[in-house]
């Protein structure tokens, strides 16, 4: 059976009600449906509507203007995501060290510069995606995604009949386990992608693992400790590459509902030239300005449960705009998928108890796969009673 045949019976004969929980192995027996037919927002995009379709219409209390109202304060102006540079961390900078460290614990979010990839594979990641998603809607479709496993083209984020949906499409991959890495779901053009996107991987496999070790040192913890706690060797990595088309009303959608990550350490490259993300920090929302060649890193939920709540993981959001579209590519450098995932013995006390029980992230993810992006509230409501 090829690879294309394969998608069809995907969409066509899926008939169980729940997610797989078991693996994230592309299951397509037992995948199921999006509960509505898909739309790409890129198409709506391009039928130049004077306005955009109620599903995408946030209510008020939601909408991007109404937090720039509240905004106004000045003391948030001065506020930035703090820009590191890992190079002089390397050489010993502790002040570096430590500007990572406040981060981690106030908000969860820093960038990182000379961290070692070179800007050309980052400009030449970024315009390859760019160049798949101005394809013909037909070499898309090919790459269509179910939400068994997310694996490939979509556009939404959820099963939810009747949700309210974002301005967004993405392409979702795997890099590890190697088994999961599978090249033939990868898009084929532009005919560079995936020896770009094979080579963009390995890069930030090394720098999501140089972090781990940041993070761990800056817990008090051997520097293994965090990279042991995610599986060794068998971490998994993945991609979620995101493409924003232009909006008619901006000020009524989103391109991607606050949430926070569900995984482990998440290194976006965002879009060089158009702004976007935005980051919660306390009620208000920060946008992100960032430096060139940077990297912005941010905590997941994995990390604040490993941590023992001592790291955040951050809440963030998406805002769009009616001038031009915009392409980041977030990679997530996870726990493996099927070990329990609980605070590290070492960060607990009898003052400081355990606030998460033991779960795979395999399961926890369900949570944002099911139920789509909804704030901190996963993490939130998974605190030990
Ligand atoms: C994400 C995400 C931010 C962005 O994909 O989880 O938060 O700037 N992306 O696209
Ligand atoms: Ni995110």
């Amino acid at each position: 059976m090829n690879h294309q045949n394969k998608i069809t019976i995907k969409k066509e004969t899926t008939d169980k009600n729940g997610l797989n929980t078991m693996s994230d192995q592309d299951n397509t027996k037992n995948g199921i449906k999006w509960p509505e037919p898909t739309i790409r927002v890129q198409s709506l995009a391009e039928s130049n509507l004077a306005t955009v379709p109620d599903r995408y219409i946030k209510p008020p209390s939601e909408r991007p203007d109404q937090t720039i109202i509240i905004n106004h304060q000045p003391k948030t102006a001065a506020i930035n995501i703090p820009v590191v540079d890992l190079n002089s961390l390397f050489s010993g900078n502790e002040e570096e060290k430590e500007r990572i460290s406040e981060a981690c614990r106030e908000f969860g979010f820093f960038q990182v510069i000379n961290h070692g990839v070179r800007p050309e594979l980052m400009e030449a990641a970024r315009e390859a995606w760019r160049s798949f998603f101005n394809l013909p809607v037909e070499a898309k479709e090919v790459y269509s995604n179910s939400p068994s496993t997310y694996e490939g083209y979509g556009s939404r984020l959820g099963v939810e009949k009747g949700a309210i949906l974002d301005w967004n499409d993405y392409y979702f991959l795997h890099y590890l386990p190697l088994v999961l890495k599978d090249l033939n779901k990868w898009p084929s053009l532009p005919s560079n992608i995936r020896e770009v996107m094979d080579e963009y991987g390995e890069e930030l496999v090394k720098l999501g693992e140089i972090l781990a070790r940041v993070l761990s040192s800056n817990l008090g913890l051997k520097e293994e400790q965090l990279q042991e706690a995610f599986g060794g060797e068998d971490v998994g990595a993945c991609m979620r590459v995101n493409y924003y088309p232009k909006c008619p009303r901006p000020e009524l959608a989103l391109g991607l509902s606050p949430h926070s990550d569900p995984g482990g350490i998440t290194i976006l490259l965002p879009d060089d030239k158009v702004v976007g993300l935005q980051v919660r920090y306390g009620d208000t929302w920060i946008t992100v300005n960032s430096h060139p060649h940077a990297f912005i890193v941010n905590l997941g939920d994995q990390i604040q449960i490993l941590s023992n709540s001592i790291y955040k993981s951050s809440e963030h959001r998406v805002i769009v705009n009616s001038q031009k579209e915009r392409v980041s590519l977030a990679f997530f450098y996870n726990p493996k998928s099927d070990i329990p995932i609980q605070p590290l013995q070492q960060l607990v006390t009898s003052t400081n108890p355990p606030l998460y029980p033991p779960m795979s992230f395999d399961e926890y993810r369900l949570f944002i796969r099911t139920q789509g992006p909804r704030g901190k509230s996963y993490v939130e409501s998974h605190i030990s009673t």
